[in-house]
């Protein structure tokens, strides 16, 4: 059975993948810093394979601990899926070097560190993927987010190299970049009064939010056994990275 590993499974676009996966026939494991019973039971129910371990991905203890548990639970990783991340918005020149730290710790290094632990045993097999969840936020600049957009366009850099350093030993590395998508990330942000429902929506061709789903299909096709992709960092965003018109031109077009 291939076995796949989700970072922030708890809710949202990790749940969601989550259970993708496991309808894909993958023994899942999940992982987050909030406890994970009720998504084992969710996930078990239908007859899917699932194990857990909680705790926080940017602790270096913990990736280690999380890595010799999936180690002595099953032969192989086939799938990392760095999912797990927080949001912060704040104007820059307001931003502590606490918030800046804990945002760059958590979207950052712990997907480095993940990689690292999980990446050595794929090299090792010569076989593996990992899929990083990244955001628009890593390819454009959005204003009142400095800490969030350094992680995610750090994360696509991080991607890019070990795409390039892994390539050739059979291990390939890529990511999502999703467009706005409504989870509880999207609530509490929007519950600051940062933003509305038709900012997002006026601003995407598409129309409409990202579901976790659109993001869980795009994260299982890069994953995909027989892919010969490598390195790419991909909106799920309904056009909104393709699309420079100013808000009036593009809604003349609804
Ligand atoms: N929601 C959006 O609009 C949006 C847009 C683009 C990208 N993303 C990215 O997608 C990913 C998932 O976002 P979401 O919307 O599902 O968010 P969410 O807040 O609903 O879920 C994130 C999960 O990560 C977990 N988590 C947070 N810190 C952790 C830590 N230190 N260790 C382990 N787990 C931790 C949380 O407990 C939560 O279950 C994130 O990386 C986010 O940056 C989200």
């Amino acid at each position: 059975m291939r076995v796949a590993l989700i970072t922030g499974a708890a809710q949202g676009v990790g749940f969601a993948t989550a259970k993708m996966f496991a309808g894909m026939g993958y023994h899942v494991v999940l992982t987050d810093v909030q406890p994970l019973d009720t998504q084992i039971a969710k996930l078990s129910a239908p007859g899917g394979s699932v194990s857990a371990l909680s705790g926080d991905i940017s602790s270096e203890a913990f990736v280690t601990e999380l890595a010799e548990k999936v180690a002595c639970d099953h032969t192989a990783l086939d799938v990392l899926v760095n999912n797990a991340g927080i949001s912060m918005i704040c104007p820059a020149e307001d931003t502590s070097l606490d918030q800046w730290q804990r945002v760059i710790n958590i979207n950052l290094t712990g997907p480095f560190l993940l990689c690292r632990e999980f990446g050595k045993k794929m090299l090792a097999r010569g076989q593996g993927n990992i899929v990083n969840v990244a955001s628009i936020a890593g390819l454009h600049g959005v204003i009142d987010r400095s800490a969030y957009n350094a992680s995610k366009h750090g994360l696509i850099g991080l991607t890019r190299t070990l795409a390039a350093e892994w390539g050739n030993r059979g291990v390939r590395v890529n990511a999502v970049c999703p467009g706005w998508i409504k989870t509880e990330m999207d609530e509490a942000d929007q519950g600051s009064g940062a933003y509305s429902d038709a900012d997002i929506i006026n601003r995407v061709p598409m129309g409409r939010f990202a579901k976790p789903e659109d993001v869980a299909r795009a994260i299982a096709f890069l994953a995909r056994e027989d892919s010969f992709i490598n390195g790419v960092s991909l909106p799920v965003d309904g056009g909104w990275v393709a699309d420079a018109s100013w808000d009036a031109l593009r809604l003349k077009k609804r």
